[in-house]
């Protein structure tokens, strides 16, 4: 038995969707713990590509229970858009597969109203977000004036906080963003609806996993974008509004830290980013253009082209060290099968000085350039293997460099999209 966090290990983006669906096969539980519809997991099964924002990616397996936790801030337009979509497609046969917790926030047409003009307006200081109202849900979620589920489910209650909230929003919105106010009809008339079509789907998220624990079942919690977009830990203001990193697990879900056997950070073979916000190994180049189409480098969410650049090891030691990740996933390693060269960063230089240690001070950061090594690339196709031994001798010592530079072992390599382009070196449900 074990249960195991999955988180990303770079800034969003790595190709959590897809080791979350290959552990699903060993776990019982699959659990979001933070973030929303922000998010965008890309499964391809077969030949058939499902993109999830809201629901655990595990929601492909018949019969394994998939769960939203009450970290998380949910949309209830798209949590039943995509339930639709899954049932179109022949997943979701037994509703009872998908449970919600009751105290999750619910994101509000004024959050995303205010969220998108918050960025309009805010010139060159704008955070790039999703403009799905992520940080205006979290921010009133902390703030003490949050919706949540078990709000929406009583009409009375419902009605009464919206009440509460639109003055102030609305004021918000229109005196100082410039936007039309909302109406309170119209949200109560939507909201209701939703609230009768999700009501079945609610439930008490830290009970049902704590019993399952019990009952010596093994939980998979899938994290959403990546730990340098942590509220607390990444490149802060340029980040999301939850706990990204594996602590995140226990708060957003309610299950206790002792209870947590591995933390498998998950990261490309090179970077990503997308959004506002330093990223020193960005490359503005040929090189970075070839990233991006090799590795088809475009939003599943927004469709934004994302900024792309060579393996960042400072940032990924960050990465292992605030999530005491236990082992590393590294996913598109197939997107530098033709490059001659390949370079890694091992530490920033900073007027002269030689930084290891990822900064804190983001004027630091964005002065940071990066100290390259240099290994020979592979020129191969890798995307048929599916051991090590089947790798050619240059990608093996690439996955050698990237453990000695980050100090944390491979235990997953995948060199496709599909289920089956995938090298597991290691099984974190197996101890030992
Ligand atoms: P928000 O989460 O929409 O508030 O956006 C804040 C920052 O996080 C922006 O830079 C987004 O591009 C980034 N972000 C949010 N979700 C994801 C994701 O799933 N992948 C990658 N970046 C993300």
């Amino acid at each position: 038995m074990a249960n195991v966090i999955i988180v990303g290990a770079q800034w969003g983006d790595e190709g959590k969707g897809k080791v979350v669906d290959i552990y699903t096969e060993y776990a019982n539980d699959v659990v979001r713990y933070q973030g929303g519809n922000n998010a965008g997991h890309t499964l391809v099964v077969g030949n058939e590509k499902t993109i999830l924002h809201l629901i655990p990616s595990g929601i492909l397996h018949e019969g394994k229970r998939c769960v939203i936790g009450n970290g998380v801030v949910l949309d209830p337009k798209v949590f039943l858009q995509e339930i639709e979509g899954l049932k179109k497609k022949g997943y979701l046969k037994d509703d009872a597969q998908l449970v919600v917790d009751r105290n999750v926030h619910i994101i509000m047409p004024y959050h995303k109203a205010i969220d998108i003009a918050r960025e309009k307006n805010s010139g060159d200081r704008k955070i790039g977000t999703t403009g799905r109202g992520i940080g205006p849900t979290y921010e009133d979620k902390i703030g003490r004036r949050g919706i949540r589920l078990i709000d929406l489910v009583n009409p009375q209650t419902f009605a009464r906080k919206v009440k509460e909230q639109l003055p102030e929003k609305n004021f918000i919105l229109e005196k100082l963003l410039g936007e039309a106010p909302l109406s309170e009809e119209a949200i109560l008339d939507e909201y209701n609806e939703y609230a009768r079509a999700l009501v079945k789907y609610l439930g008490n998220a830290s009970v049902i996993l704590n019993k399952s624990i019990e009952a010596r079942h093994n939980v998979l919690f899938e994290g959403a974008q990546g730990s340098l977009l942590d509220v607390d830990h990444g490149t802060y203001p340029y980040v999301t509004s939850s706990s990204t990193v594996a602590g995140g697990a226990c708060t957003g879900t309610g299950v206790g830290p002792r209870f947590i056997d591995e933390v498998i950070g998950i990261s490309k073979a090179y970077v990503t980013r997308v959004g506002e916000g330093p990223f020193p190994t960005e490359l503005n180049d040929e090189m970075g253009e070839h990233l991006r189409q090799a590795g088809q480098e475009f939003g599943s969410t927004t469709g934004r082209p994302r900024r792309t650049g060579w393996f960042d090891a400072v940032a990924l030691r960050e990465a292992v060290r605030t999530n005491g990740m236990t082992g590393l996933a590294i996913t598109k390693m197939d997107v530098l099968n033709d490059l001659d060269t390949i370079k890694i960063c091992t530490a920033y230089s900073y007027r002269g000085e030689l930084l290891e240690e990822f900064p804190q001070d983001l004027e630091i950061l964005k002065e940071s350039k990066p100290v390259y090594e240099e290994i020979d690339g592979w020129k191969t196709n890798i995307s048929g293997a599916t051991t090590l031994g089947e790798l050619p001798a240059t990608a093996r010592s690439y996955l050698q460099k990237l453990e000695e530079v980050t100090g944390c072992p491979v235990v997953l390599v995948s060199v496709g999209a599909r289920r089956d382009q995938t090298i597991q070196v290691k099984n974190p449900f197996e101890k030992g």
